[in-house]
């Protein structure tokens, strides 16, 4: 019997994973997959898939023919990619966006794990910062700011400013939302102002400004409560000039690193059934 059993563990195929995008070559999610596929020493491979927009639907289709298990997704198939879904949970419904897919009985099921990764990521590092009751201040109203303002209304803040250059998509992302009394918007070019700073105890930067090749961006954290948060979702570099800014005032900072870690957790346990962990180790290999 137990001759059976380890026979038929030799000859079971790897659990084929990977990274449906385009492009996807820069990605740093084989290297955390792949860590872990180690580490818990998991059959099954992590590979990447480039798929252009046009090739998506047969791309898709490709893998689910040949057995894939799941994948991540990625820019810029975040949004096309739920047509192709059978089911969507209320957590990608919410945020707008699949960024994991589950295949199941040749059926797609779609989540999104990004609202996870932010609060993880700050919850890891700053242990002691408690949501409730405080008040926040967005930069950026795309897919990753959905993310963030849906995981802090989980958490139970007591309001969001929510400051994008362009008012139309802070306004969608306010009535998208499941609690918008709590949100209210201000102009882009009032986010320097005393008024908008004195009294924020998390300021998160979800634009991409200060990504490498992006313009820098441009905040003076002058009137900034001493004792908030700031976190920065980009992590290219890691030290962004507003963490550095921050950091020099005396604030703590969070960098966007730990964010793309966590929200690799969810999906690599709806594959394998393993939630892994975020590790020291695991964050050095990232960062190297
Ligand atoms: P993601 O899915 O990563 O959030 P996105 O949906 O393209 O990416 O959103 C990018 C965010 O960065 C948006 O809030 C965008 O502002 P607009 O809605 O006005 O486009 C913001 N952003 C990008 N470049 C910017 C710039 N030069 N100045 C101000 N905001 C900028």
């Amino acid at each position: 019997m137990s001759n059976k059993n380890s026979s038929d563990e030799q000859t079971q195929k790897p659990v084929k994973t990977g990274l449906v995008g385009h492009p996807v070559n820069h990605s740093k999610s084989p290297l955390i997959h792949e860590y872990w596929i180690n580490k818990y020493a998991v059959n099954a491979t992590y590979e990447l898939f480039d798929l252009p927009c046009e090739d998506l639907k047969s791309g898709i289709k490709n893998l689910c023919d040949n057995g894939c298990s799941g994948f991540n997704v990625t820019i810029p198939h975040k949004v096309a990619i739920m047509d192709l879904c059978d089911d969507i949970d209320e957590l990608a419904k919410t945020v707008g966006a699949v960024n994991t897919v589950t295949i199941k009985g040749g059926r797609l099921y779609g989540t999104n794990t990004d609202i996870f990764g932010f609060t993880q990521n700050i919850k890891e590092l700053v242990p002691s910062f408690d949501f409730r009751g405080k008040k926040a201040l967005i930069l950026g109203a795309g897919g990753a700011a959905r993310a963030v303002v849906q995981g802090l209304l989980q958490e139970g803040i007591e309001k969001i400013t929510l400051c994008n250059r362009t008012e139309k998509k802070a306004d969608e992302l306010i009535k998208s939302s499941s609690n918008p009394k709590l949100i209210q918007k201000i102009n882009w070019n009032d986010r320097s102002k005393e008024s908008v700073l004195e009294n924020v105890d998390i300021l998160v930067n979800t634009t991409s400004l200060g990504m490498s090749g992006k313009p820098e961006l441009d905040i003076d954290l002058g009137h900034l409560n001493p004792q908030a948060l700031v976190n920065d979702i980009v992590y290219a570099p890691l030290q962004t000039k507003l963490l550095t800014d921050a950091k020099n005032k005396g604030n703590i900072t969070v960098t966007g690193i730990g964010m793309l870690l966590h929200q690799a957790r969810p999906a690599f346990e709806s594959w394998h059934g393993i939630l892994p962990g975020v590790t020291q180790e695991l964050r050095e290999i990232i960062t190297k």
